[in-house]
């Protein structure tokens, strides 16, 4: 057994989970009108109702102890501190130094980086202003209009799912799109629409060895060519984000165009150093320098909150209870509001690249479930695509509803058939409808009774599905910071009790390996030998349909 299930804190939440198991929610509700005013909590702009969760105050006790039996708070201060608790790559995790306004000094190697910190949101700062007033020009002495921010992943889901977010900022000086994927038909979709001479492309990546992202700006590069650019003029249109600055110059970016980051800022924790700078370009630095304060109130709230009373603690804990003794696989995440329809994306990486994995800090095999699958859509949608499943599939399915209660432009028919969407969803998901109430439904319909049966139990609705629902006044940046901070923080929480290094990344090497040894098959290049059978047919297919014709 490992430590973590040799727990007496985790013996005691299997013992409980036997016991809730055979109750319903609704029968709480009925039993406490005060439940749901227990089960909630605000701060930083965030409402959070935990009521409709299969937990007892017991419950909560339960996982609360079991948090500080795993060190949360130590670990917390760790991270905080600098510590090198990423003990792979042998970094300290410091995104929260980017948004630390707390004029505390942040101290990595035995020097204080927040200086550094301040200086990059400096150029940040300047750079967005001279774009906007048009002072930064083309080479033909045209303002830049038009953004091109070549990026995947973390350099990519941070930037466009939070500019997308906040589309009712947007600054009307320029335009910015987005080019991710390798697949050609991405970049060629932006390029072609675009004039190269009003046109700046923001390369980003932390490692700038990320294959698609060179190939990228490579054909953004050939494409500035092609359109009369000539190499002198790349500096006015291309600038980049990276640590690895060597790379960047080597690859012909001016090392004046380049806006640092730094080891200690995970690419998927990354959306708060330069590689925001896409979103600064967007919506103006004012409203990134926005998004930062909102994390920073949430960084401080984690600190400073009691664990019972904090709301990345009870999320994580929450998720912990089913994902460990509900046996939950996923955790679905329904924003209700169009603008925020890219979370559930964001989210994804953000959890299942930290959590998804089953080794130990010493390097042991867990014996416990870790990171779950994350997914989701806006709401209304998923009510007309996946929610059939959530409320009669087999298994548990946590859900976080999120809804803000005014929305820009607002049309009160619209926004209140939205709200009234979010709350039916919860109250079904949590109250079901029995098979004796389906029953009862069926009379005097002309069925037999083997029929009205049959026909009620296909219509039962077990409900006891958990959710959590959190409320905001609107989505300002500072409310969107701390919204993703908080999911950042929750990720941690987790991964301190599964006992996880949730900072590497090794999953995602052999894949990039073995696809640069199919490019040279592809190419010819390579033996068919070093392949198994079905890669060799997939190769060859891929060369005769696509040989010189
Ligand atoms: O998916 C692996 C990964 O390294 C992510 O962690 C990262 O966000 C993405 O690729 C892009 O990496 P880079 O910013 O170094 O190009």
């Amino acid at each position: 057994m490992s430590a973590l299930t040799s727990l007496p804190q985790w013996q005691t939440l299997k013992d409980l989970a036997e016991g809730v198991k055979s109750e319903h929610m609704r029968d709480w509700f009925v039993a406490d009108p005060s439940r749901a005013t227990q089960m909630q909590l605000e701060a930083c702009g965030l409402f959070l109702d935990y009521s409709k969760n299969r937990v007892t105050q017991d419950v909560l006790s339960a996982l609360f102890d079991l948090a500080k039996s795993c060190g949360v708070e130590k670990h917390r201060v760790a991270m905080f501190s600098g510590d090198i608790i990423n003990d792979t790559e042998k970094r300290a995790v410091l995104h929260t130094a980017l948004r630390n306004f707390s004029g505390s000094q942040v101290v990595v190697d035995g020097e204080d980086v927040m200086p550094e910190v301040q200086a990059t949101l400096g150029k940040i700062k300047a750079f967005t202003e001279s774009i906007h007033s048009g002072e930064h020009k083309g080479y033909t002495g045209k303002a830049i209009k038009h953004i091109v921010a070549i990026g995947i992943g973390g350099s990519f889901l941070g930037p466009k799912i939070m500019t997308e977010a906040l589309l009712p900022c947007k600054s009307a000086a320029v335009d910015v799109h987005f080019v991710a994927n390798v697949d050609g038909c991405h970049i060629h979709d932006v390029l072609s629409k675009r004039d190269h001479e009003d046109t700046l492309i923001v390369m980003s990546s932390k490692s700038f060895t990320t294959q698609e992202t060179l190939q990228n700006t490579i054909s953004a590069k050939e494409w500035f060519l092609s359109q009369g650019g000539t190499q002198e003029d790349i500096a006015k249109h291309f600038v980049a984000v990276s640590s690895n600055v060597k790379a960047a110059t080597e690859f012909g970016i001016d090392e004046s165009n380049i806006f640092p980051m730094w080891d200690w800022v995970g690419g998927r924790y990354s959306l708060w150093s330069a590689i925001g700078l896409p979103i600064s370009l967007a919506l103006g630095f004012e409203n990134f320098k926005g998004l930062l304060e909102g994390a920073h109130d949430m960084d401080k709230h984690f600190c400073e909150a009691p664990l019972e009373e904090n709301l990345p603690v009870i999320l994580a804990m929450l998720g912990v209870w089913y994902r460990n003794f509900f046996d939950a696989q996923s955790h679905v995440m329904l924003p209700y509001y169009h603008y925020l329809r890219g979370l559930p994306a964001y989210v994804q990486q953000l959890d299942m690249e930290s959590n998804g994995k089953e080794v130990t800090h010493d390097g042991s095999a867990v014996d416990y479930p870790t990171g779950p699958i994350i997914w989701g859509s806006e709401g209304t949608n998923g009510q007309h695509s996946f929610h059939q499943l959530i409320h009669q599939g087999s298994g548990v399915i946590p859900a976080d509803f999120m809804l803000p209660l005014n929305v820009p432009n607002q049309n009160d028919t619209h926004h209140a058939m939205l709200a009234s969407n979010c709350f039916g969803q919860t109250q079904a998901l949590m109250q079901g409808k029995s098979f004796e109430d389906c029953y009862a439904d069926l009379e005097g319909k002309g069925l037999d009774d083997a029929e009205r049966k049959r026909l009620a139990a296909h219509k039962t609705m077990p409900g006891n599905k958990p959710s959590n629902t959190i409320l905001f006044d609107s989505l300002t940046p500072r409310t969107l910071g701390a919204l993703v901070a908080m999911y950042e923080h929750k990720v941690f929480v987790q991964g301190v009790i599964w006992d996880l290094n949730s900072f590497d990344q090794w999953g995602v090497e052999l894949g990039k390996a073995l696809g640069n040894q199919v490019l040279a098959g592809i190419n010819g290049d390579a033996e068919k030998s070093s392949f198994d059978a079905s890669t060799q047919d997939l190769i060859a297919r891929f060369r005769a349909a696509n040989a010189p014709k």
